[in-house]
Order: C-alpha cells, then sequence, then structure tokens
C-alpha cells in the first residue's frame, strides 16, 4: 500500500496490472448482490471481490457519522486487498459517505445515487419523481439534489420504506403482506405528489419488490409509473468509467465473485435470494 499524491489509499501494482485487479463491491449486508448480479451480466468475465458488512447491517438507519466510519472501514479493506474499482452497492453509504470516500480512496468511484437519479431523471416524461429508500437515504436528500443538478424543475418527492428491507430479506416478495405494505408506502408517497410517473427503487433490496411494487404503483397513481433500480444503472456506468479509463480486464470466460461479510450468520439462505447464481461460499472477516 502507498499514500498517493493526494494521500489517498490506493494499491501498488505493476502497470498494466491494475486492469486485471478485481471490481470491489460493498454494501451494510448483502442486499448490495442485487448490484453483484448487475455486474456480472454487464462486465461478465470481471472478477469481483465483494464485501457485506453483516455484523453491523443496517446502515439506513443508522447516523450519519456512523454509516461515514462504517463505509470508510469498507473502503479501506477493499482498496487494500487491491480492487481497480470501488462500486458503493449500499444507497445509504453513497447518500451519507461519498465525500469522504472520494477524500479517501484513489480509485475509480461508483455510487448508487448519481447512475439512479440520471436513469430516473431520462425516462421520467413529466418529471415528476418518487424515491424510496431507507430512512438514511430519505434524510440526506442524496437523490433530491443528484435529480435536481442533472434536470433543473424536476420536481421530486421521498418515501422512507424501513419495512421492505426485512420484507425483501425474508422472501415475502409478494402476496397480501408485501402489498398491504407498499400500498400504505405509496399511498402517503401520492398525497405528496399526485402525478408521479417515475420511482426510483432507491435501495439494495427494492428490486426483490419490483413486481409488487410495480403494480401496487399502477393502482396508487391510476397510470403506469416506471420504476427505475440504481443496479442496471450503476452497472453501466462502472463499465464506461472502466472503459474510457482503459481497465477493462483482458481475460476470458466467466469472472471469479469472492464473497467476505462480517458475520456469516444466515447467509445461505439469504445470500441466494439476491444473487440468483450459484456462489462457492463466504470469507468471514472483521474490519
Ligand atoms: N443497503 C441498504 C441501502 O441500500 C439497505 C439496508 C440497510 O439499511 O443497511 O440503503
Amino acid at each position: 500500500r502507498r499514500n498517493s499524491r493526494r494521500g489517498r489509499l490506493s494499491v501498488m501494482v505493476p502497470p498494466g496490472m491494475r486492469r486485471e485487479l478485481p471490481i470491489g463491491v460493498f454494501d451494510s449486508g448483502i442486499g448490495g448482490l442485487t448490484v453483484v448480479h448487475a455486474l456480472r451480466q454487464a462486465l461478465p468475465s470481471e472478477n469481483i471481490l465483494y464485501l457485506g458488512d453483516t455484523a453491523r447491517v443496517p446502515y439506513g438507519s443508522k447516523s450519519p457519522d456512523t454509516v461515514v466510519r462504517y463505509a470508510r472501514a469498507c473502503a479501506e479493506f477493499l482498496v487494500q486487498r487491491g480492487i481497480k474499482v470501488l462500486v458503493v452497492a449500499c444507497n445509504t453509504a453513497s447518500a451519507h459517505a461519498l465525500t469522504a470516500l472520494r477524500q479517501q480512496v484513489d480509485v475509480i468511484l461508483v455510487d448508487a445515487v448519481w447512475p439512479g437519479a440520471a436513469a430516473a431523471q431520462q425516462v421520467s416524461e413529466n418529471g415528476h419523481i418518487g424515491v424510496l429508500g431507507t430512512l438514511g437515504t430519505v434524510r440526506s436528500d442524496a437523490y433530491p439534489r443528484a435529480l435536481a443538478a442533472q434536470r433543473p424543475g424536476v420536481v421530486v418527492s421521498q418515501m422512507a420504506c424501513p419495512l421492505l428491507v426485512p420484507l425483501a430479506e425474508e422472501g415475502w416478495t409478494e402476496g397480501p403482506v408485501p402489498e398491504q405494505v407498499a400500498t400504505r408506502y405509496l399511498a402517503e408517497l401520492a398525497e405528496k405528489d399526485s402525478n408521479i410517473d417515475t420511482l426510483v427503487l432507491g435501495c439494495t433490496h427494492y428490486p426483490l419488490l419490483r413486481p409488487v411494487l410495480d403494480k401496487v404503483a399502477e393502482a396508487t397513481w391510476g397510470h403506469r409509473v416506471t420504476l427505475v433500480d440504481s443496479a442496471g444503472a450503476m452497472a453501466d456506468t462502472t463499465r464506461a468509467l472502466m472503459t474510457a479509463d482503459g481497465v477493462l480486464g483482458t481475460r476470458a470466460g466467466r469472472g471469479e465473485l469472492v464473497l467476505c461479510v462480517t458475520d456469516a450468520s444466515r447467509l445461505d439462505e439469504l445470500a441466494p435470494r439476491f444473487l440468483a447464481e450459484p456462489f462457492a461460499g463466504f470469507s468471514l472477516v472483521d474490519l
């Protein structure tokens, strides 16, 4: 490890070898595997090193200072292992810690908020956008700021949906229970703005509830509402930045996926819900 010119963390690798390093991804837990899934589709031959801070999940209800501290520890772990890109899969960590991470690490940084906002403002026809996220993400106003910067005049309303995270983790992703929960959250959001035509799923877990949210959103607003999840947009951004920086890997074949977690409880049960591909197991690590 060396300190780069601006004192930021980076790993010393021989010139030409950087492109063979893995993409580093971290999340508060296993929800970020939805982002890994998108990355595996966009960049199938890249190696991925994933860190899920399962010992300290959830981040969504913690204070900004705590989330910054945790995010910095996750970033340091991955950068010291050697990565060429750092993908902050966690929306809450992206919302609170991006500035701190930019100062800390000297690798390409991809967050959840900016690409998710970009995808949403591009598809919205009337500029009325709803954002669903954790309490921390909503309170940070990171999405409204990003959306306003990208499309001035956009009307943004937000709703914290804390109950959606445990529903996704428990696999309760269809039927009356998630429908009732979603109906209540979206009804409150519709009271703020009855013209929303686009909803940002601003949390790692919400893509699992997409069919329910899709159905309930149409019933709530009385017209089709486009759902945008940041995972796909993050994968596209990652590929674009790696291409621009000349660090696409050169090897052929399917890339390796290495999963690290800070607590291993229930992982064999929960991870397949988010990843949708077999995995070789986890390493338990300490930050
Ligand atoms: N990964 C978090 C996010 O995307 C959701 C889970 C948590 O609260 O830690 O905001």
